[in-house]
């Protein structure tokens, strides 16, 4: 029987974390698309495996090993019936454990962390000639280098009908790495120091977006208002000031930008927001705690009352914005006077949306050495009210809308036939009844209820003059 293969492999990534890792997968599939490699949603067509992994918080962390146990039987089926998979670890758990992962796991081929992207072609041909000589017997490729190139010099842009494909908004790194070594986070270490992309590759990458139909760009770093990237002449160029020259690219409809650290939050950032229809008003912009004790102790560098007037000057250039945060509950010695400080500041901006965590200890970081863990029932207690709190907030918010007119880019078919869905400029899930036809243009829309977590419209229809 003559096996029926063609030419094209399938490869399919499965992505954790961040959305810097939902731009980097696609930026790795990209990277293979000259290898011969095509994606697929089926890991049981995959002749290769890739998992973008996250060690932000232990849970994360811990998903790559059970999932790396499943991807083993996955490939001991496969060789029974005379086929193989190969199978590749990418990211920050790659970065922080590459030589653990392939101890434990010796189902990898390859180890590698986010600064080795764009040597994936070349790590996998050599994984493949390794496979080739010894078919059972192997050592797993591990890099987890931090190199001086430039990655995203090397790294191939999305063909044309690939970014089509990936629908109207996008994402795209403009800023990497975090210098900030907030005491409970591993970002520094698994990302490596911050450095901005210069300005010439962003405009490219945003222009060869927009002209693939992408309404919507959402700037990506882990600092992203840290960007300092370089212009043409050498100038170092503010995210504020790179805002302006993305907004000259006809066709480009819709900015954002995340996430911010309120100590980068500069002039020129809030007067793109003054300035900028394209900018849309929602931050993100993490405070973690409102207490100024455990925010010396997690060393993020600014008080409480410095993030509120930072909160008040965004809210003067742009009065509409919509506000989003982190928290993190249960950080060492965070005291019921601690947290109740924390509520208090929730309470006080009056947030659109936020994420909640409990305090995860993550080895290497200088949190993991403190004393003074707080017990797992106070953190589950004060992780419920505070996400109690948030949510009363975003209900609000999301009633707040009811009655007036927003513009909404509309992106999908709707969960029901004759509907459609989009966003709001408040990033809001906002359904409507309407035809398939307007989707890919911003169309004005009544909002006129609300359903769990995004908004019901009615499409405006423009009257006659
Ligand atoms: N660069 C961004 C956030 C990166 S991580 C910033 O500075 O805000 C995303 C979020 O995960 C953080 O804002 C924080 O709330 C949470 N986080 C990070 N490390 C954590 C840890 N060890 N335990 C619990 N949550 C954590
Ligand atoms: Fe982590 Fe702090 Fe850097 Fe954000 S600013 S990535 S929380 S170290
Ligand atoms: Fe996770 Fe790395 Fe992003 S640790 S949150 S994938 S930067």
């Amino acid at each position: 029987m003559t096996e029926m293969r063609t030419n094209t492999k399938k490869l399919f990534i499965k992505t954790y974390g961040c959305q810097m890792n939902v731009y980097d997968s696609d930026r790795m599939s990209d990277a293979l698309v000259p290898h011969g490699y095509e994606t697929t949603l089926d890991i049981n067509h995959a002749d290769l495996v890739l998992l973008n992994t996250c060690h932000i918080r232990e849970k994360a962390s811990e998903k790559v090993f059970s999932e790396l146990g499943r991807l083993k039987e996955l490939q001991t089926e496969r060789r029974a019936a005379g086929g193989d998979v190969m199978i590749g670890v990418a990211g920050c758990v790659a970065q922080a454990e590459g030589e653990e992962i392939a101890r434990r796991a010796p189902v990898v081929d390859m180890v590698f962390g986010p600064q080795a992207y764009h040597k994936l072609p070349d790590m996998l041909a050599r994984a493949e000639a390794q496979r080739h000589v010894h078919p059972t017997m192997k050592q797993a490729i591990i890099d987890t280098d931090f190199p001086e190139e430039d990655k995203f010099e090397h790294l191939p842009a999305a063909k044309k009908e690939v970014t089509i494909k990936r629908g109207l908004t996008a994402f795209l790194t403009v800023q990497e790495g975090c210098d900030k070594f907030c005491s409970f986070c591993v970002v520094p270490y698994t990302r490596g120091a911050e450095v901005s992309r210069p300005v010439s590759q962003v405009i490219a990458e945003a222009r060869g977006l927009v002209d693939a139909g992408v309404k919507e760009i959402t700037l990506l770093g882990q600092n992203v208002n840290a960007y300092h990237g370089l212009d043409g002449s050498g100038r170092s160029v503010t995210l504020g000031e790179l805002a302006y020259l993305l907004a000259d690219i006809p066709g480009l409809e819709r900015l954002r930008y995340t996430t911010s650290h309120p100590r980068d939050m500069d002039d020129a950032l809030m007067e793109a927001h003054r300035d900028l229809d394209i900018l849309m008003p929602y931050l993100h912009l993490p405070v973690q705690s409102g207490s100024d004790s455990i925010l010396k102790a997690m060393n993020r560098r600014h008080t409480a009352a410095e993030y509120m007037s930072i909160i008040e000057r965004i809210k003067k250039a742009r009065p509409d914005m919509a506000l989003s945060g982190d928290f993190i509950v249960g950080f060492p010695g965070e005291t019921d006077q601690d947290f109740e400080d924390t509520l208090r500041i929730i309470a006080d901006v009056g947030y659109a949306s936020a994420y909640s965590f409990k305090y995860s200890t993550r080895p290497g970081t200088p949190g993991a050495n403190l004393g003074d863990q707080v017990a797992e029932e106070v953190k589950n207690e004060r992780l419920w009210r505070l996400q109690e709190l948030v949510n009363t907030q975003t209900t609000a918010f999301h009633a707040s809308c009811v009655g007036k007119t927003l513009p909404v880019l509309i992106e999908r078919p709707g969960r029901m036939a004759g509907q459609v869905g989009g966003r709001s400029p408040y990033l809001q899930a906002v359904h409507l009844d309407g035809s398939t036809d307007l989707i890919g243009a911003i169309h004005q829309v009544e909002i006129i209820g609300t359903s769990t977590n995004s908004l019901v419209g009615r499409l405006k229809v423009a009257q006659a003059a």
